[in-house]
């Protein structure tokens, strides 16, 4: 039985498979329409979610299932002070698969050491967020038509955003990646992967704080949000949380065939008036994020529909 913690835990022989299934989904959805009839996925949400928690479930609508599950910590017996351990055990009489996010790093891992089901990480605390990770490779499959040979800009809250942390490891796998660190001083993206990810293999990278300088150079412009709730100061969040905004003036610096995405939710920093810009991907990177949750979804609980 497989579990997914992190989005090295596919070969990248894997994710190609993976991707190709979920495009074969986005053409030919009815084919899967019953693939899953009969099993359950369950949703143990520990953290505020809207689209995570909403795609696993629509995926598994799309696929004939059957979801249920909980979206707050206070809304579970972990209010009572009951134990992830304890939680999946439970869980894993009642479902087929689950998906669990938590504020603490590692705490899917800790319930995958106990489940009989799949686990899938969907989110922990600043650490990964794999399923947003295989979204994002999705979509710059689908969009730029390659996973190989482009400069990549992140931009924003490099520190505690998770999405960022996979990306960089799920894109440092592949050819001729460029990596442009876009964010102040305290939000920079943390040593462990400067050193350990891209130093270590001899992967390019720079890191800058003006997004005009770089702007020119970006195929694909990854914006985030400043994570609030892992702030500890109110006050450190309010002087940073405006610190980029992305406008129309500042996508004419951009190339014609950039892509501008976004793991959302968007707060301010990509103004409303980008979003008419042909090059805003980050809606249609919502829905990409749906076909690759079925793919996802089918592959651990090796379900193959010819
Ligand atoms: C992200 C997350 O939860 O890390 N959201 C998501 O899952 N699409 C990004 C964020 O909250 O800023």
């Amino acid at each position: 039985m497989r579990h997914l913690m992190s989005p090295l835990d596919f070969s990248v022989e894997e994710l190609d498979k993976l991707l190709d299934l979920a495009h074969d989904i986005e053409l030919h959805p009815e084919k899967y329409a019953h693939a899953c009839d009969g099993k359950k996925l369950a949703t143990l949400f520990y953290e505020p979610s809207t689209r995570t928690r909403l795609s696993f479930e629509a995926a598994m609508l799309n696929l004939g299932g059957n979801i249920f599950g909980f979206s707050s910590a206070a809304s579970s017996s972990a209010s009572k002070g009951e134990s992830v351990s304890d939680t999946i055990r439970m869980i894993s009489c009642y479902a087929d698969i689950c998906a669990m996010r938590h504020p603490k790093e590692g705490a899917p891992m800790v319930a995958s050491a106990v489940s009989s089901i799949p686990v899938i990480n969907a989110g922990d605390g600043g650490h990964q967020h794999p399923t947003q990770t295989l979204t994002d490779l999705l979509t710059i499959r689908s969009l730029k038509g390659r996973l190989d040979h482009f400069t990549i800009g992140l931009c924003g809250d490099l520190k505690f955003g998770r999405t960022v942390h996979s990306l960089v490891r799920a894109l440092a796998r592949y050819e001729g990646v460029r990596f442009i660190f876009i964010s102040p001083e305290e939000l920079k993206v943390p040593e462990y992967i400067k050193e350990d990810v891209l130093e270590a293999q001899g992967i390019p990278f720079r890191e800058v704080e003006r997004i005009e300088d770089v702007m020119p150079e970006l195929d694909i412009l990854y914006m985030t949000r400043v994570q609030k709730e892992r702030f500890f100061n109110e006050e450190d969040y309010v002087r940073l949380k405006d610190f980029y905004i992305l406008n129309n003036r500042k996508m004419k610096l951009a190339k014609d065939d950039m892509i501008v995405m976004h793991p959302l939710p968007r707060v301010n920093e990509i103004s409303v008036e980008v979003d008419k810009d042909p090059r805003a991907a980050y809606f249609r990177q919502v829905q990409y994020g749906v076909y690759v949750r079925m793919a996802l979804i089918l592959t651990l609980l090796e379900v193959n529909v010819c």
